[in-house]
């Protein structure tokens, strides 16, 4: 009789999803998972084909204009790249004020968000609404400057948490190659180059990590930049969507899980744990795979090349006894939980030095190629349609406000 129905579905079909277990959002050309065959593939390239024969900025040029470039035109997206990996002076100040106790991803948050302040031409809201629609030029010169600012600020955070000054980026080196050059303690030395191994393997893993479709942190980036607000908010959204410990984060609770477990005869004990739902097992399952995730397989063999180089990380036995005895249990067979790929990064960065808390910006760097990818097809295909799902309201009928002293 008040005339308002709050069972507002009523009078259509709406599909109730949450967590969108079964809501395709967008039709995308970039990326294929089967999830059933354990099978990836980025625009018809199966995974194991670009992790043996291609580098980062190859795949990530391959996702985000959706071929494999010419040989000119992957020396000019290199250069390009390349030269665009340095900060503004003041949001160098900026990282550098922060506590050397921070967690790497909230700088890595803050830089990006910050970064938008100093690109004003990259703001829509300053420049106008469908900048991006009507003006490749400047979406390229930005996909291109985020792409090489995403590993200074991931650098530059590591040396915040090391007290030690910032190291300026080398456009000859490699993606990876460069990112270790401007983190590690040593290269302050003239002639210092990372080890040959470690960067190849990082690119490896940053080839793995490029791009996995409609991830959380990927649809965050389509999501936010449907609203057309400018792709480093954006990315700063998307890079807040990694962080938490059920997506990207968990290549870092990998590890606590498996420090704490201690040693081989702890596993027993704690899979009973997970079973008993006190513990999740960090590093299992996937929305998507329901059999092996083919990056773990190939994270696997390039984990045997870091320990060949820094010596064999000792958390591995507790590691691949966790893996058997989950493998072998008919609990986790049934709920087809096999390992991911971050159940083994975390362990290769482990040898490689790296401190726990900078694992998710390991995963972040890389993702930010898939992120541009999606940002870009959906501007280019959708325009300005802005995301904005609906909802069952279960809430209470309309009522009227009580007065705070009649209220019991
Ligand atoms: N440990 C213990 N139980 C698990 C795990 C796990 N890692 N993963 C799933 N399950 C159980 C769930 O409790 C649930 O059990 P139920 O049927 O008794 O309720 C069942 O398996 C189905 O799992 P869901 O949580 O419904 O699967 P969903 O698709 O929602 O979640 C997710 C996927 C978040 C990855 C989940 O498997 C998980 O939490 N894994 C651990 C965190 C992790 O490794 N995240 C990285 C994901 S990959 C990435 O971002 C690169």
């Amino acid at each position: 009789e008040d005339g308002i129905d709050t069972d507002d579905t009523a009078n259509g079909i709406r599909i109730f999803d949450p967590a969108y277990l079964n809501t395709a959002a967008i039709s995308s050309k970039i990326t294929f998972i089967d999830g059933d065959k354990g099978f990836l593939m980025h625009r018809g390239y199966p995974i194991e084909q670009l992790a043996e024969k291609s580098d980062f900025l190859e795949t990530a040029y391959l996702l985000i204009y959706g071929d494999l470039p010419a040989k000119q035109q992957y020396d000019l997206w290199k250069y390009e790249v390349m030269h665009h990996t340095f900060l503004a002076d003041d949001l160098t100040k900026l990282i550098g004020s922060m506590r050397y106790d921070s967690h790497p991803m909230s700088v890595f948050i803050s830089a990006f968000a910050a970064m938008g302040a100093f690109a004003p031409e990259a703001n829509p809201a300053l420049q106008g609404r469908n900048l991006y629609i009507n003006n490749k030029d400047i979406m390229n010169k930005n996909i291109i400057r985020i792409l090489g600012k995403a590993a200074t600020v991931a650098a530059f955070s590591m040396r915040v948490r090391m007290n030690r000054p910032f190291i300026s980026p080398r456009a000859d080196l490699g993606y990876a190659e460069n990112m270790l050059y401007m983190m590690d303690s040593m290269s302050e030395g003239e002639n210092y180059k990372p080890d040959a191994r470690l960067a190849r393997a990082l690119e490896i893993l940053f080839i793995l990590h490029a791009d996995h479709e409609m991830n959380c942190s990927t649809s965050t980036m389509t999501h936010v930049g449907s609203s057309l607000v400018d792709p480093y908010s954006a990315v700063a959204a998307s890079a807040a969507a990694l962080y938490g410990p059920l997506h990207g984060g968990a290549n870092e609770a990998v590890i606590r899980m498996i420090e704490k477990i201690g040693s081989v005869e702890n596993v027993p004990k704690f899979l009973a744990d997970v079973k008993e739902k006190k513990e999740l097992l960090f590093g299992f399952g996937h929305r998507v795979y329901k059999n092996t995730d083919p990056r773990s397989k190939i994270i696997k063999e390039v984990s045997e090349t870091v320990f060949e180089a820094c010596g064999r990380e000792p958390l591995i036995e507790v590691a691949i006894a966790l893996k058997d005895a989950a493998l072998a249990d008919p609990w986790f067979v049934e709920k087809k939980l096999y390992p991911n790929v971050d159940y083994w990064s975390g362990l290769i960065y482990k040898a490689m030095g790296f401190p726990l808390d900078f694992y998710p910006i390991l995963f972040a760097v890389p993702r930010v190629a898939g992120w541009l990818a999606h940002w870009k097809q959906a501007l280019d295909t959708s325009g300005a349609k802005i995301w904005r799902p609906r909802q069952v309201y279960v809430g209470e009928k309309l009522r009227d406000y009580i007065p705070m002293e009649q209220r019991a």
